[in-house]
């Protein structure tokens, strides 16, 4: 009797593990908005991604640090089909993306701001914006949706709206890098790919930036996937992180445990830049 009883026990242990298995794995794959399965990315002969995998579920602030050379810019080209990986896969919302072009690739809602906050410097603020909008303008209701989607970047970041008629090369550092990121916006994405926002940049404006940044996210539920030198910084706004070496993944987690990781502090986190990071 006692055996039949262990054994039932057992049994309903077993369907309950299973069925909680298969609801996380339902759920994985529900949510995940963006899967990288093992890249491997070329520079000619030179390998500059190797077996690298990422995931990102919808809303969800993630930042990929790296010294400088580590492949982060790399890794962005690759998913936005400016260097095609020569192996693996990319799918967004499941669709295999990994053979697209980059115009394909951002009507599907996924939109880059370069690194080195590329404005067209002889165009205003406003002409700068509507060619943000350019790429998806047939996909977007026309003119009204453009002049909503301009108003919406003003009101993020309303020094753009005072400088509308200024030429975009005669703004600072810092209000360049938010046109770009407004000019990325006006395309409507669903994921956002960030390279190096706070590259040359001065304490104050990146916070001001991230700030702006985080909060869109939040409201917006928009996706961003951030890649920074700045770790702390970038840590402290993200859900979680990745860590890239060298070409390869090395370390991946929330970004509150990556803050406590002795590795990552001694290598990404430094107490000169703690000083200057500190928030
Ligand atoms: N256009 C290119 N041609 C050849 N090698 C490149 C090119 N761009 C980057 N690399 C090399 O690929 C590696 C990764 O570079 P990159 O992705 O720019 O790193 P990160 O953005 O992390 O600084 C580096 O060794 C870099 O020299
Ligand atoms: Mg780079």
């Amino acid at each position: 009797m006692q055996i039949l009883r262990n054994e039932a026990y057992f049994l309903v242990y077993a369907a309950v593990t299973k069925y909680a298995a298969q609801r996380c794995i339902w759920t994985f794959y529900k949510v995940a908005m963006l899967k990288i399965k093992n890249i491997n990315t070329y520079y000619g002969q030179a390998q500059a991604l190797t077996n690298v995998s990422l995931h990102l579920s919808e809303g969800e602030i993630v930042t990929l640090i790296g010294a400088n050379g580590a492949g982060k810019t790399t890794l962005l080209n690759s998913l936005s089909g400016i260097v095609p990986p020569q192996s693996g896969q990319i799918f967004f919302h499941d669709t295999p993306i990994n053979n697209l072009a980059p115009h394909q690739i951002v009507r599907l809602g996924i939109s880059q701001v370069a690194e080195g906050r590329q404005v067209f410097k002889p165009f205003s603020v406003d002409d700068n914006l509507e060619l943000g909008a350019y790429l998806k303008q047939k996909f977007l209701s026309g003119k009204d949706k453009v002049k909503k989607n301009k108003e919406f970047v003003y009101d993020l970041f309303p020094i753009l709206r005072e400088r509308k008629k200024q030429l975009a090369g005669t703004l600072s550092g810092g209000e360049q890098q938010m046109l770009a990121i407004g000019r990325a916006l006006m395309a409507n994405p669903k994921l956002l790919l960030l390279d190096e926002p706070s590259m040359g940049l001065a304490p104050m404006v990146t916070q001001e930036i991230f700030r702006v940044i985080e909060n869109f996210s939040r409201e917006e539920k928009t996706t961003i996937l951030l890649v920074e030198q700045n770790a702390r910084a970038a840590l402290k706004m993200a859900h979680r992180g990745y860590v890239l070496e060298n070409g390869r993944m090395i370390l991946e987690g929330m970004a509150a445990e990556l803050l406590e990781n002795k590795d990552v502090q001694r290598a990404y986190l430094g107490k000169d830049k703690k000083e200057i990071w500190e928030r």
